[in-house]
């Protein structure tokens, strides 16, 4: 049987939270359009943060609601708390995503509180979203390096992915946040939290700051691991993490992925206008 790998697109989302200058709503619209044409199941749409601390997402329920919703796509949202989580439901995002760090520094800076404040505001929120009737998937920043602590010990990642598994997410992501991980710091982040959680409940989300995020991917594929977020041209960073770069480019992955035998189920062509549209945004930003 095929080796089924599944990509999670980020560009509408982390692609395009750190752009300093508003992009107006429907060329985020236009980009999501020619996303859901690729083929994906999933794509990161919009984030439900607060708009005095990420002002380029405040427009996410127009993006929802100006959308050609394609059969077969999940159209997801971030949700800090359950404001943020009120918001996406009115907004009919079809999967929510609760973000936490394994750096108490990270944590403080991206959501304002500890990671056990983070973890005590998240149970609320996966137990609404539940009886919402929506999937839910936990992220964890800084898994292998932190843009304020330097290196992250494997045991905390563990940790944190144990403690939203616990809390009920359906899969945790894993967030290179800053792009500096290698594949021996991978490796050993994996090696740890595979002790506490199977490869299905995992994902890959690498950024790209240091070139070697389809190294990162390697390795994980050797771990099992067989969902990973990229984001389309490249796009991206976080407004916490100064200096970080975008995910790596879906177009890089999918290349990668087919050329090894793996399936996406990806339309490549229709990716590379995706992605040529995707860096027009940052271009003119
Ligand atoms: P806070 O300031 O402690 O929160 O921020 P607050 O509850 O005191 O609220 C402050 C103001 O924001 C209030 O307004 C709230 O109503 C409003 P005021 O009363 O002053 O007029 N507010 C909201 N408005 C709309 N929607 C909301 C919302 N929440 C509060 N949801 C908070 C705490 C968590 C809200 C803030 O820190 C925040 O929004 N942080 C998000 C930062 C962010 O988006 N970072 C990037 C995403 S994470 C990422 O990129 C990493 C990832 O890709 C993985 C990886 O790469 O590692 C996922
Ligand atoms: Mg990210």
């Amino acid at each position: 049987m095929a080796d089924e790998v599944l990509l999670f697109e980020m560009a509408p989302r982390d692609g395009l939270q750190n752009e300093a200058t508003p992009i107006p709503t429907d060329r985020k619209i236009a980009l999501v359009d020619k996303l859901s044409a690729c083929g994906f199941r999933k794509i990161e749409t919009a984030s439900f943060v607060s708009p005095k601390w990420v002002p380029q997402m405040a427009d996410g329920a127009e993006v929802l609601a100006g959308i050609d919703r394609r059969a077969g796509t999940l159209y997801t949202a971030l949700t800090p708390n359950m404001k943020g989580l009120e918001r996406a439901i009115a907004a009919k995002a079809d999967e929510v995503a609760i973000f936490a760090s394994a750096s108490e520094s990270f944590s403080q800076k991206n959501i304002n509180c500890s990671i056990a404040e983070s973890l005590e505001r998240f149970a609320p929120i996966v137990e609404a979203v539940r009886k919402a009737g929506l999937p839910v998937r936990g992220y964890v920043s800084c898994v292998t390096d932190c843009p304020y602590e330097g290196a992250i010990a494997p045991d905390a990642v563990a940790q944190v992915a144990a403690d939203l598994e616990a809390l009920g997410v359906y899969e945790v992501s894993l967030g290179d946040t800053i792009g500096q991980g290698t594949p021996e710091s991978v490796a050993a982040m994996l090696q740890a939290v595979l002790e506490r959680l199977p490869a299905d409940k995992l994902a890959g989300h690498y950024h790209d700051t240091g070139g070697r995020a389809l190294a990162n991917i390697r390795v994980s594929l050797e771990n099992g691991l067989r969902t990973f977020d990229a984001s389309a041209g490249g796009l991206g960073g976080c407004p916490y993490a100064p200096g970080a770069k975008g995910n790596v480019a879906t177009e890089a992955v999918v290349e990668m992925l087919e050329a090894e035998g793996f399936v996406t189920g990806i339309d490549q062509a229709a990716l590379a206008e995706a992605s040529r549209f995707a860096r027009t945004l940052r271009a003119t930003c």
